[in-house]
This record gives structure tokens, C-alpha cells and sequence, in this order.
């Protein structure tokens, strides 16, 4: 080989990295992390003991334990907030769903991973799935382990998040959130246990898939998901109706259902015994509720699977109470606000409550 063809092979090679290295950095597609807080930004006193604060390091100190989403994604971060998911509220899930709407209604945004608290994750999951106009990915993450934890889960978690926000097979799927190697669907999202890693399930419908080498395989639709018709728009609301929840035992009276009604709710919902059947005391006080105060009623049960059907021990119809199906009382909490913001009519509620 002569000097000439040397040199000539050479700036092949260069041309050739650079279109490869312009042709990889164009196909990352952007993924927008919206940060709320959680055990995943959480910070331990040691490597080894319990106690931690939730909501305790900024998504950027979160992030730099993961630089390896910078190789699948152009990433972009924001703070929505910083606290523990117990105190999740209305307030932000409002400003939350408002900015993913926002942001997904752009062309140059392809998906969002929201970092979260377990503890109602399955809630703001659920809120996101019925408000969100959009197909794009969405997807929720939190971990178990505070990130100052020997094994923290979370940037494995975060990792495998990015890595199916930027799969063209997650588009159209609803929300989700990725734990565990596992993908879920907010349809049918329980946190099963209090400390274990694994603890998000589908129980009455399985997972969705999992995460294997960096990559989606799913193995379910969600069946219930967002899409850009949902019925519900809550971009210019500030607030939603309010709607608490009573549980049913034996021996329950009527105390939490009158304090409801004292309170003004605009519904309630019940954690029920078997297929959400109620006390008798606490049946005769929620019949009242709703024909005296307008009062929606939606029961549910307090069993983790299986539906809370029509017609069976309660005559709803006659009662003008909704049953809420496969929906557990956490998520037909969030459900019932946002049918309240459109209907107070029993029927209509109860065909979104069977829809969904
Ligand atoms: N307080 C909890 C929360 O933020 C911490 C539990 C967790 O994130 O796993 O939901």
C-alpha cells in the first residue's frame, strides 16, 4: 500500500465514525425525568441501617449514580418535587399531569420517567393513566433502598425505566412503572409488601412484561390505558372533588360515614369485606348519604383480587350506589374524583367504573 491509498483509507475511516457517531447521536431519543422524591432519592445515615429521610438528594445527585442513560437517551431533568409519597397530594398531581401533557404535546420529547415514592406510587400511576393525552411512554420509578444503601435498587431501576421510555414497542401502553426487572401496568398496580425490592404487582392481571438486558419484552397489554382521548382533562383545574375512603370490618358503625357527610365529601368510597359488602349500620348510613346529601358511593372491596360485581349480596341499583369491579379502593379513589369533575350520576359513574 502506497502512502496515497494509507491516507485515502484513513479519512474512509474517519468519515465513516462520524457519520456512525452523528447517526447514533441522532437516534437517542429525549426522555424528560421528572423528579418527586420517594426512598429513591433517600438518604440513610449509613450503608446498612433502616432509618432514612424520603426525599432527601436532587435528581441530579440521583442521576449521576446512572451516567450509563446518557448512552440510550438524551436526558433532560426537572424537579416536580421533593417528598415522601405519603404526602402526595392533589396539588401535585395536578402540576404533574399538567407537565406531562405539556411536554409529551411536543414533538421533540419522546417519553417521561417520573421518579417516585412507593408508598402511593400505584395512586399517581393510576391519575396519570386516566389524564395523560398521549401515547407516548410514560413511566414511574422508585426503589426500596435508599440510594445511600449497600445494593441500592434505584439506578438499576432507572436504567431499565430510560431503557423502555426509548422502546418503539412502549408506545400506546399506558402508564407504567418499571421495578425489579419488572414492567408493570398502572391498571392493576398494588404495592404487595413493605420492604421487599419486588414488591409492585399486577395481581389480578399479571405483569406486562420485564426488562432483560436493557431491553422491554412484553408479554400483556395493559387493558385499561391513556390515550389521547381520554375522557378527563384537568388542565385548568385546581383542584379536584374531594372523596375519602371507609373501610368496612366486622363490627363498623356508622361513625366514619356521618363524619364524612359532616365534612362535606363529594364521595366516598368503600374498602368492603368479600365482594365489598358493608355492615348493615354502615349500609343504612351511606343509602342516606347519597339521597339526603348527594353523595356518590362507589364499593369496592377490601380483598387485594377479584371483582366487587354488581348485583350480588347489594343491590346497587336500588341503592344508587357504583361498584367499582376490578378497580381496588385506592384507584377507584382517584377514578371517582375525576368522574365527579364531570357527572354526579350514579349510572354514568358506574359505566366508567365497568370501562375502566
Ligand atoms: N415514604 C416512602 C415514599 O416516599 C418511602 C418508601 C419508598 O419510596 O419506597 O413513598
Amino acid at each position: 500500500m502506497n502512502k496515497n491509498s494509507i491516507r485515502k483509507a484513513f479519512s474512509l475511516m474517519l468519515v465513516a465514525l462520524f457519520v456512525s457517531v452523528v447517526i447514533s447521536a441522532q437516534a437517542k431519543k429525549t426522555v424528560y425525568i421528572l423528579a418527586t422524591g420517594g426512598t429513591i432519592a433517600g438518604q440513610g445515615a449509613t450503608e446498612v441501617t433502616a432509618g432514612y429521610k424520603a426525599g432527601a438528594i436532587t435528581v441530579d445527585e440521583l442521576l449521576s449514580a446512572v451516567p450509563e442513560i446518557k448512552n440510550i437517551a438524551d436526558i433532560k431533568a426537572e424537579q416536580v418535587a421533593n417528598i415522601g409519597s405519603q404526602d402526595m397530594n392533589d396539588e401535585v398531581w395536578l402540576k404533574l399531569s399538567k407537565r406531562v401533557n405539556e411536554l409529551l404535546s411536543q414533538s421533540d420529547v419522546d417519553g417521561i420517567v417520573i421518579t417516585h415514592g412507593t408508598d402511593t406510587q400505584e395512586e399517581t400511576a393510576y391519575f396519570l393513566n386516566l389524564t395523560v393525552k398521549s401515547d407516548k411512554p410514560v413511566i414511574l420509578v422508585g426503589s426500596m433502598r435508599p440510594s445511600t444503601a449497600i445494593s441500592a435498587d434505584g439506578p438499576r431501576n432507572i436504567y431499565n425505566s430510560v431503557a423502555t421510555a426509548v422502546a418503539p414497542e412502549s408506545v400506546g401502553k399506558g402508564v407504567m412503572v418499571v421495578m425489579d426487572d419488572k414492567i408493570l401496568g398502572a391498571d392493576d398496580l398494588a404495592k404487595t409488601n413493605t420492604l421487599s425490592v419486588g414488591t409492585f404487582e399486577n395481581p389480578n392481571y399479571g405483569p406486562l412484561g420485564i426488562v432483560y438486558n436493557g431491553k422491554p419484552i412484553y408479554t400483556r397489554q395493559s387493558v385499561k390505558r391513556h390515550t389521547s382521548n381520554s375522557e378527563f382533562d384537568i388542565m385548568n383545574l385546581n383542584q379536584l372533588p374531594r372523596v375519602e375512603i371507609i373501610l368496612s370490618y366486622s363490627n363498623a358503625t356508622a361513625l366514619f360515614v356521618d363524619a364524612a357527610v359532616k365534612a362535606h365529601v363529594k364521595g366516598i368510597v368503600t374498602a368492603g369485606v368479600g365482594n365489598g359488602n358493608l355492615t348493615t349500620l354502615m349500609q343504612n348510613a351511606l343509602e342516606k348519604a347519597v339521597k339526603n346529601h348527594g353523595i356518590a358511593v362507589v364499593r369496592s372491596s377490601r380483598i387485594m383480587t377479584g371483582p366487587t360485581a354488581q348485583w350480588d349480596e347489594v343491590d346497587d341499583d336500588k341503592l344508587n350506589f357504583s361498584a367499582s369491579w376490578f378497580i381496588n379502593p385506592y384507584r377507584s379513589r382517584v377514578l371517582l374524583m375525576l368522574a365527579l369533575t364531570k357527572t354526579k350520576d350514579y349510572k354514568e359513574i358506574q359505566r366508567m367504573f365497568s370501562e375502566y
